[in-house]
């Protein structure tokens, strides 16, 4: 009922956990059976170790959150040598979220990390919070298509290309990444943000902006979803707000494949497999043999 296969990716479930809001994996095996999830993209890696922004990296908004993290995280050999043989244990699949500073770089960590045990890809194309390449990347259409190039010639595993909604043409990015090869899109990453302290007139955040994420991006998230899926052929990944599973059937009318859920698991870290027991419950309700069923069907007749 819940299984789906994207870009070659066997899924349980069409609910996956969005990259640097679920740890490695691990973090959350004391709450949640791994196994249960449709897929696991984990946290942003890098070929080198990275420290992070300084300062404060997290700000409460109206349903939302903002972050400025700067990829933190222990770089790629670390997540070979320790952090791979903990995921193998479990029956899900693991995407690696990869970040590069230059097109080359995205090469050599998808070479790389195109090892046992990994199933696929997501590219960071658009992460607003690295001064050095992350958000050019992701706001050109020829530079993403340069990235998905140069990974394609460097790995066999599927390639989903993950886009920043911080652009005024979504579609023109979507169908770059797609010419170029992507076997998926995802979207969307955070919108760009900021917040000050009526105190001390400072911003919140030491990075000064940082990612708006959670319920409160849902509508421009689901708008962008719906435009991409109607622009392109390949499969599209949809997050950006998602805590219910009423939410993730918007994404997948839109016309979503699957969906990820992000800011929800530091709220709830159930979330994603509760999103997957109430989609199971709502095609019950109405008959519906297959999660598929729902994928691009939004009704345009209006009255
Ligand atoms: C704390 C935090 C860290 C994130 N780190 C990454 C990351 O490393 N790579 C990435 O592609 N997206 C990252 N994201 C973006 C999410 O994967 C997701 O695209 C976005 O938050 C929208 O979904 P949501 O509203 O459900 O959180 C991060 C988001 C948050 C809140």
């Amino acid at each position: 009922m819940l299984a789906v296969t994207i870009a070659g990716i066997s899924m349980k479930t069409p609910v996956m956990t969005a990259s640097g809001t679920f740890g490695f994996g691990p973090e959350y095996s004391d709450f949640v059976d791994l196994n249960t999830i449709g897929a696991i993209v984990v946290k942003g890696t890098t070929l080198a170790p990275r420290a992070g922004n300084s300062g404060c990296r997290i700000a409460e908004t109206p349903a939302g959150m903002l972050n400025s993290i700067g990829l933190e995280n222990p770089g790629s050999d670390e997540f070979l040598k320790a952090t791979l043989p903990k995921l193998k244990k479990y029956d899900v699949p693991i995407i690696v979220n990869i970040s590069g500073n230059t097109v080359e770089e995205y090469g050599k960590l998808a070479a790389k990390l195109s090892v046992n045990g990994v199933a696929g890809f997501e590219l960071n194309i658009s992460c607003p919070n690295v001064k050095e390449g992350g958000i050019a990347f992701g706001t050109v259409p020829q530079s993403a298509a340069a990235v998905v190039r140069e990974v394609k010639k460097n790995t066999h595993l599927p390639v989903i290309a993950k886009l920043s909604p911080n652009v005024t043409d979504i579609v023109a990015m979507a169908r770059a990444v797609e010419e170029a090869g992507a076997d998926a899109i995802s979207l969307i990453n955070t919108l760009l943000g900021m917040a000050i302290d009526t105190k001390s007139w400072r911003p919140v955040l030491g990075n000064v902006v940082g990612g708006l994420s959670g319920p409160a991006v849902k509508p421009v998230a689901l708008r962008m979803v719906w435009q991409v899926a109607n622009a392109v052929n390949v499969p599209v990944i949809g997050m950006g707000g998602i805590m219910t599973a009423l939410d993730a059937v918007e994404f997948l009318l839109a016309g979503a494949s699957a969906v990820a859920v992000g800011t929800a698991n530091f709220v709830n870290p159930y979330a994603a497999a509760e999103v997957a027991e109430g989609l199971c419950e709502y095609l019950k309700e109405r008959g519906l043999s297959h999660v598929q069923k729902l994928v691009g069907q939004v009704n345009h007749n209006i009255g």
